[in-house]
């Protein structure tokens, strides 16, 4: 299995990562401390830095204005658009893009329609199908841990309705992309019931040049529907906003199905600080580069197996039983993802501040050091 080439097992290399824990930092059989440090989240893909100061200030500045409807959706719809080089029509709010992908995948396969998506991907595309309405088919990664596009598209030819295409690029949970070039093909001759959602949640993280966005296509596609996401590099998931960009006249059909002043006011206010606040996007790409760093030193040195990311967060091998692991990071005040089936054998960890990801290595190295990993 070609996942398995990223292995480097060995006893010597536990062994190794253990003798090198200073005193402090061994905490294997240490009393309970008087005020255990409080938990850390690595388990939901948000940004340990919080949100941009000029986002914070924003909402400050905004309380005055709480007593009334939103205003602020059109500057930030235009304030989208010209980030992008596409126009306001093209953008459509969501509190979260998981507002966006609901609205889209109603629009898309609804009525008695087909949704083709990864196994394993993230989750809630599927969800908003909801239990019984449409005919879901899940198509495994490759060995290589990339959507299988053929075998994608063999399940969108037999579909004799609407078909919607769920693509997640980076994919969450496994961390890893899909050639944008092999997307644009699929697209290019794909017909119009066949839609396309691409999820592009991580597109800030990702720095491998052969990877591109699929904005390229709205504005000749209807089919086409990028989504995108503050909760990411803006920090903001407390917060709610995401968005997608689409042809105009799709853009409007899911508009139809969205909830009026579906993003509130805080959320339009911050998120137009935050896309001024290039400063602090770079900061946040910054961090998690430094708490990967810190994370794939130790799988490194503790030989575990990490799938290779694009993301800010990281998918490793876990050797016994997945969510025993789980509960024992969290007494060790640290929470780590939730299991992503098939892939029960790994688990996946977000990346955060990197005294926190210190923390995440030292658990692993202690695990080790009890045999349970
Ligand atoms: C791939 C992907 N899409 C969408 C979302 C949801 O983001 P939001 O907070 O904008 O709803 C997530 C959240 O983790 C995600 O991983």
């Amino acid at each position: 299995m070609q996942r398995r080439t990223f292995v480097q097992t060995g006893l010597s290399a536990g062994l190794l990562g253990v003798s090198g824990l200073s005193a402090r930092t061994r905490p294997a059989q240490a009393a309970p401390a008087a005020h255990p440090p409080a938990e850390i989240r690595l388990s939901s893909n948000e940004n340990p830095l919080g949100i941009s100061p000029r986002a914070r200030q924003a909402i400050l500045s905004g309380m005055a204005d709480a007593n009334r409807y939103p205003q602020a959706r059109a500057p930030l719809i235009e304030a989208l658009a010209a980030t992008h080089g596409v126009r306001s029509e093209n953008v459509i709010l969501g509190a979260g893009s998981t507002e966006v992908l609901k609205m889209a995948v109603e629009a898309f396969a609804r009525p008695a329609g087909r949704l083709v998506l990864a196994s394993p991907t993230y989750e809630d595309a599927e969800w908003y199908a909801g239990p019984g309405n449409l005919e879901i088919a899940k198509v495994p990664l490759t060995p290589d841990l990339a959507h299988d596009l053929d075998a994608m598209r063999k399940e969108a030819v037999s579909a004799s309705g609407p078909v919607c295409v769920y693509l997640c690029n980076p994919n969450n949970p496994t961390g890893t992309l899909t050639p944008s070039d092999a997307i644009d093909d699929w697209i290019a001759s794909a017909p119009e019931h066949v839609s396309f959602i691409v999820d592009e949640a991580y597109f800030d993280f990702v720095t491998d040049p052969s990877y591109h966005t699929a904005l390229g296509w709205i504005t000749e596609r209807p089919n086409v529907l990028v989504a995108r996401t503050f909760s990411k590099v803006h920090g903001m998931a407390g917060i709610r906003l995401g968005y997608g960009i689409a042809h105009p006249d799709t853009a409007s059909r899911l508009r139809r199905l969205q909830v009026r002043n579906n993003a509130n006011h805080f959320a339009l206010v911050a998120g137009r600080a935050s896309l001024e606040d290039s400063e602090f996007v770079r900061r946040s790409i910054a961090v998690n580069e430094r708490g990967k760093r810190i994370a794939k030193d130790c799988f490194n040195d503790l030989g575990i197996e990490v799938l290779p990311t694009h993301t800010n967060f990281l998918m490793h091998r876990i050797e016994g039983d997945l969510r025993r692991h789980i509960v024992r990071m969290r007494e060790r005040g640290i929470r780590v993802g939730r299991p992503f089936p098939p892939m029960l054998e790994y688990n996946r960890v977000s990346i955060g501040l990197p005294e926190e990801m210190e923390r995440f290595a030292e658990a692993l190295r202690v695990f080790r050091q009890s045999g349970w990993i």
